[in-house]
């Protein structure tokens, strides 16, 4: 593995803007995931406008719209998921085409020069700019700008302006919208969308289409205005219409030099949000909207929300630029992907920069995302996710049901759109039955944080029941040990399938079961909701916690004699034990090199695994123990997994490992800029981007809730000037400031807070410095 100083970087360093110079070719498919742009409602890859015949993947996402595509396996099984979802890739809406004598832009077929592209992340736009001689020898120059509105999430617009620099004559734009699109993840290369109706008109044009399966409708939908030299110019467009495709074709006279602008306002909306009946005029209201409020008007709105996000988001870090525009990349990222306003929506791995995990919700969300919404956006965002999970408690217990648990047990999907299972990948994912437990802590972290305990009677204590029961099945009792085990799991670490007694599934079932006995503690005096409480769910109080209490008691860890070091699974000490510095960097990243075979053998680790149960449990081990696990684990970690840095990072700053601490840092924070594990095209982890948020407010802040208090234990790396961060921590707004000698810290709201600053108290009202 190359060293950071010493890898190639593709993108210009700057704090607020990820910059591309020179046209590549074959970084095509990773930019376009770099640069991609979303609002919550909708999503796309950075495709070009016009024509690209070199190697693409063209991608629009309409956010809750899915597909059931059916799984294609070998030879079925029971307990196989029906099908695997996903997100699908909608119609391309961004479709602008110069053509000039005859000749449609491709930029895989001109000559190309000052190519630039940028994602100013600060106002949320792309933009893009270059020179292209075509193959008729017509040279032009090109810049666009786009951005998909943070104020109407439904619109979008793009503004294209093209000089012709040695020609003159006619100009025809190609505006379009083409909803003959392909999955490039389908499983059966079907494609997913057939027509409803559509409609054009001279500067109009619409398209609805709906999903073969599920009948979602989306209505796509275009205006197009041109102007030339500044001066509005009105035209007679060609209007073509085919199968699945609308098209205005406009034709501007020019001359050479003159500036030639088009603007395409365009919408999507979607049946998930209004009625099917409803969806043209509503499409056709929203773009009137947009045209006549005007590109730069609706810019301006854009980009103020854009400010606003900022002001409690952003995280600023002085003297390393590298890292500074590591940081915004991931947050603008978030907040492109989920903005926690609909209840129905969640958060995909990839969010609306690619295929793969098919937009699906993971354990991720609870493992990783929670905490980046719950204090950023405020708590109710954060109950919105544990609600989408209680939604789905039925489908839960009937996901239990199948595999052949009872009486109320509930395993959550390892991946799912609407409570079903729907992995595509069963001899991993299936039993990774790990996430239940995830989904269970975040139901206390989420308490913990907010101090909302009547969100166990709103729904939080049916889903730990739920849970607990399930592990109170799931594990069987060992006469040979003398102990309940649990087998036939896979942990976090994905390179290690159906093994036994993983460390961290025994740990966080116990910990569930054990937090559950605790919550019923707190709710079971309130006679009347226990009552209801227990007939809905036939709950028997005493004699399934008596069981649950014996397991608590009674389960098996693996662990090393005469050590604190805690084994991932059984047998894990019979590997050939080699680290990953002894690895030849050719061989890396492993999961693309090796055969799955020698992946499952190798003592490599793809993610924190035994060091994820510390990185939550982290009270119950003392700093020795998480030392001697951290020491022994990280050397064998190949972090191909990108939500696996961001928890060393946040241990390493635990245990004053500065440099490991750093060196994770830039890994999880520039995982994709920088593409560490050579994966890009396919798509941004966004999940993981969550967890390089954790890294810099839980490491390098060293953020905890101690005894109900905020609390910080700062380190800050070296070659940092300062960083800081905003929190929303129960009724108030802070703001930490960290430098090598101080720590401000700032009550951004009325009143006082008592917060803990090295383990020592402070009351902050208004601004106070601490040294260090
Ligand atoms: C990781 C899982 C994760 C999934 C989606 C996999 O590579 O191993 O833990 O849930 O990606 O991000």
């Amino acid at each position: 593995m190359k060293s950071y100083s010493t890898m190639k970087k593709h993108y210009k360093e700057d704090p607020w803007r990820i910059i591309e110079e020179g046209f590549y070719p074959e970084m095509q498919k990773s930019s376009e995931s770099i640069f991609s742009l979303g609002n919550g409602r909708m999503g796309q890859r950075a495709n070009f406008e016009e024509n690209y015949s070199g190697p693409t993947l063209q991608g629009n996402y309409v956010a809750g719209v899915y597909y059931p595509d059916k799984t294609r396996v070998g030879w079925w099984k029971n307990g196989y998921p029906e099908y695997f979802a996903k997100v699908l890739n909608a119609a391309n809406w961004i479709g602008i085409v110069p053509i000039l004598k005859d000749e449609e832009l491709d930029l895989a077929k001109c000559e190309v020069s000052n190519f630039r592209r940028e994602l100013n992340m600060k106002e949320g736009y792309l933009s893009r700019s270059f020179e292209a001689t075509m193959q008729n020898g017509v040279s032009i120059k090109v810049e666009a700008i786009r951005f998909l509105s943070m104020v109407d999430d439904e619109t979008a617009a793009i503004r294209y302006k093209v000089t012709p620099l040695n020609y003159s004559g006619k100009v025809k734009f190609r505006c379009f919208i083409d909803g003959d699109i392909i999955n490039q993840d389908s499983n059966y290369d079907e494609k997913f969308w057939s027509e409803v109706e559509k409609e054009t008109e001279n500067d109009e044009a619409y398209l609805t289409l709906k999903t073969k399966k599920l009948d979602f409708h989306v209505c796509t939908g275009q205006k197009v205005y041109a102007y030339k030299n500044g001066e509005r110019v009105s035209f007679d467009s060609n209007q073509l219409e085919r199968r699945k495709y609308v098209e205005n074709l406009v034709t501007i006279p020019a001359e050479e030099g003159d500036e030639l602008v088009v603007y395409k306002y365009a919408v999507n909306v979607a049946s998930i949000n209004h009625s099917k009946r409803e969806l043209k005029s509503r499409a056709e209201e929203a773009v009137y909207m947009s045209a006549e409020k005007g590109f730069d008007q609706m810019f301006e709105n854009h980009k103020a929300a854009w400010a606003r996000k900022w002001e409690m988001n952003d995280i600023t870090i002085e003297g390393d630029v590298a890292a500074q525009q590591a940081i915004r990349f991931n947050i603008f990222q978030l907040n492109q992907t989920y903005t926690g306003e609909d209840p129905k929506l969640n958060i995909g791995p990839k969010g609306f920069t690619g295929e793969k995990y098919g937009g699906g919700t993971y354990w991720d969300t609870e493992a990783y995302c929670l905490p980046f919404y719950m204090l950023t956006a405020g708590s109710h965002v954060a109950k919105n996710l544990l609600l989408y999970r209680y939604r789905q408690l039925d489908k839960a217990i009937e996901n239990a049901q199948k595999l052949g648990f009872d009486k109320g047990a509930a395993l959550y999907p390892m991946v799912t759109m609407n409570g079903e299972e729907c992995h595509n990948e069963w001899e991993i994912t299936f039993e990774e039955i790990h996430r239940n437990g995830a989904i269970a802590f975040a139901i206390y972290n989420y308490i913990n944080h907010t101090g909302d305990e009547s969100y166990l009677k709103e729904g939080g204590l049916e889903v730990l029941i739920a849970i607990s029961r399930f592990w109170a099945q799931r594990v069987n009792w060992s006469t040979h040990r003398e102990k309940y085990v649990m087998l036939g799991v896979t942990g976090p670490n994905e390179y290690e399938n159906n093994v036994n007694n993983n460390w961290y599934t025994n740990y966080i079932a116990r910990w569930t079961l054990t937090y559950t006995i605790e919550a019923i503690a707190k709710v079971k005096d309130d006679a009347n909701f226990w009552s209801d409480f227990s007939a809905k769910t036939n709950f028997d109080v005493a004699g399934e916690t008596q069981l649950w209490n014996k397991i608590v008691e009674q389960i098996y860890f693996p662990k090393k004699e005469n050590s604190n070091l805690f084994l991932q699974q059984d047998g894990f000490l019979d590997k050939v034990d080699i680290t990953v510095k002894e690895l030849d960097p050719s061989q890396r990243p492993i999961n693309q090199k090796w055969s799955w075979d020698r992946i499952l053998r190798s003592i490599f680790i793809k993610q924190a695994d035994v060091l994820q149960g510390m990185y939550f449990f982290e009270k119950d081990f003392s700093e020795e123990v998480i030392r001697e696990n951290f020491d022994y684990y990280e050397p064998r970690t190949v972090h191909e997994s990108s939500l696996s840095p961001c928890v060393h990072v946040v241990l390493a700053s635990k245990l004053g490992m500065e440099e490991k601490a750093y060196e994770m840092y830039l890994r999880t924070a520039r995982l994709d800029l920088d593409d560490y594990n050579h994966e890009a095209d396919e798509g941004l982890h966004i999940t993981s981007m969550a967890g390089t948020w954790m890294a810099v407010v839980e490491g390098f802040g060293g953020k905890r809730i101690t005894d109900g208090r905020l609390s910080f234990n700062p380190s800050i790396p070296k070659g940092w000037e300062s960083y800081s961060f905003n929190l929303v921590y129960r009724e108030s707004i802070i703001r930490i400031t960290v430098n090598s000698e101080n720590i401000e810290l700032r009550n951004l709201s009325d009143g006082e807070i008592e917060i803990l600053v090295y383990g020592k108290a402070y009351a902050v009202k208004g601004k106070l410095n601490i040294s260090r």
